[in-house]
């Protein structure tokens, strides 16, 4: 079941004025005297918001849609209106304040046309990507990846003066795990933004770990909320299967606008591999599924039309599997994301040419990618690895095949490019030509990233 954006609490101060107040010669009303608990309840698109006070008495209540007038006065307060009335609400800090009017940003709708985000994604993907996120089982499973966990604790407890007394934004904070760390290494503050539902699971871990001091979690996607403050470091974990799925990379060099000039970028940059393998398996295997669509009497049916349509559609997908590294027939290629200088534009279209030097005869029946993202820390540099050579990661590595095999002959050469064009389903097409530069045999295929197959 997914759950509902999370429930938020806030100590406030209220004060009611009227224009009249405002500009006649008396003096204003005086404000509560003591803090007063503001709750917002999301609901859809809008939310309840209601100021009770200790005794539980409602003192003010007002709902937050795309019609709620409001605007921040000074550095805590947001004055809302209702009619000729306003409510002046003064939060206890400005991380608070940033908290509640990104919830108002999201339920007036602002920012939803301009955002980044928004402008890059269908909506359908997002909806489906978040509920994903949305789920603690998810969550789980990434945290049970014990290779990437533990590599993620290392790298930031290892490098902890990094982090000692700094301000740290986790982007994508999901449970909360890598914000923990950062308090671990003696993070000051760190801001924990998530888009998803998890967000309140975030927040309740940290309450219950007495925590509400050092983390707070904003819940919202990082292209369309705001903090209060330029951070030091940011953390995250935006990897998808080959580096790029998810398109979550882009986000997280969208964050770089909340990092001050000398900041650190946890990790600091991603390498990709490429390498072309021989396994006539894989590839019958695939042809073989496809066949099913030959049957030229299938309860009476001839099905044989489809057949074609069957193997373009099964050899779009990438392999998502892990494997011998015998089957790899030359040195990999590497290309390397820098996410200190990159920008989320230099992600819209990755072009990876490659020249390999065969180290076998045989047949080429595809490419084989996988990747490692290194923590540059001033203690130490830290690899998170997925290579075949590593233990097995739930990134496991990615295999694309050719449409038709390649033969080649050691010490020959195998040249061309993967071409990753982005698209709007947070994904990307993988265009892939191959050529044996000896004999002019060329090869390739087009695949769609967004549908793997999980073998
Ligand atoms: C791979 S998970 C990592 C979760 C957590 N940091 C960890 O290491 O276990 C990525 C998380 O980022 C969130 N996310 C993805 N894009 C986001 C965005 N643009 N803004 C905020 N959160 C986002 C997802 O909902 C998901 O929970």
């Amino acid at each position: 079941m997914a759950l509902g954006p999370a429930r938020l609490q806030f100590r406030v101060q209220l004060r009611f004025v009227t224009e009249e107040q405002l500009f006649g010669p008396g003096p204003l009303s005086p404000p509560t005297p003591q803090s007063l608990r503001l709750e917002v309840h999301p609901a859809g698109e809008e939310a309840d918001a209601t100021v009770t006070d200790a005794d539980g008495v409602c003192v003010f209540k007002c709902l937050l849609n795309r019609d709620t007038e409001c605007c921040r006065v000074g550095k805590e307060s947001i004055l809302i209106t209702l009619g000729y009335n306003s409510a002046l609400l003064k939060f206890e800090s400005h991380a608070d304040l940033s908290s509640f009017s990104n919830t108002l940003k999201r339920c007036r709708n602002e920012k939803k046309e301009l955002s980044v985000f928004n402008q890059r994604t269908e909506e359908a993907s997002a909806v489906q990507y978040f509920q994903f996120y949305g789920c603690i089982s998810q969550q789980q499973n990434m945290m049970q990846d014990f290779v990437r966990t533990a590599t993620y604790h290392r790298a930031i407890l290892q490098n902890h003066i990094d982090f000692r007394d700094k301000i740290v934004l986790d982007v994508g904070c999901g449970s909360g795990i890598l914000s923990f760390f950062a308090v671990q290494a003696g993070a000051r503050r760190v801001y924990a933004v998530e888009a998803s539902s998890v967000a309140q699971y975030a927040e309740m871990l940290v309450k219950n770990n007495h925590l509400s001091d050092k983390i707070i979690v904003l819940p919202g996607k990082i292209e369309d909320i705001s903090l209060p403050e330029a951070v030091d470091v940011i953390i995250s974990e935006p990897m998808g299967y080959m580096l790029f799925n998810e398109r979550m990379l882009e986000s997280y060099l969208h964050s770089k606008k909340w990092l001050k000039a000398n900041g650190m970028m946890f990790p600091t940059f991603g390498d990709i591999h490429l390498a072309p393998f021989s396994d006539e398996q894989l590839y019958m295997e695939h042809y073989s599924r496809a066949n099913f669509w030959y049957q030229q009497c299938f309860y009476g049916v001839n099905l044989s039309s489809l057949r074609g349509a069957a193997v373009d559609e099964y050899f779009r997908q990438p392999i998502v599997d892990t494997f011998d590294i015998r089957i790899l027939m030359a040195r990999t290629v590497k290309y390397t994301v820098n996410f200190m200088d990159a920008e989320e534009t230099d992600l819209h279209r990755v072009e990876i040419p490659f020249v390999f030097q065969m180290m076998q005869s045989g047949l080429v029946h595809g490419l084989a990618f996988w990747f490692d993202v290194a923590f540059v820390g001033s203690l130490v540099t830290v690899w998170l690895s997925t290579a075949p050579t590593e233990p097995l990661t739930h990134w496991y590595q990615v295999r694309c095949l050719l449409h038709t095999p390649l033969f080649a002959k050691e010490g020959e050469t195998l040249s061309g490019r993967v071409l990753f064009v982005a698209n709007r389903r947070q994904s990307y097409d993988i265009q892939i030509v191959a050529l044996v530069n000896q004999t002019g045999f060329r090869s390739g295929n087009i695949l769609d990233l967004k549908n793997p197959f999980f073998r």
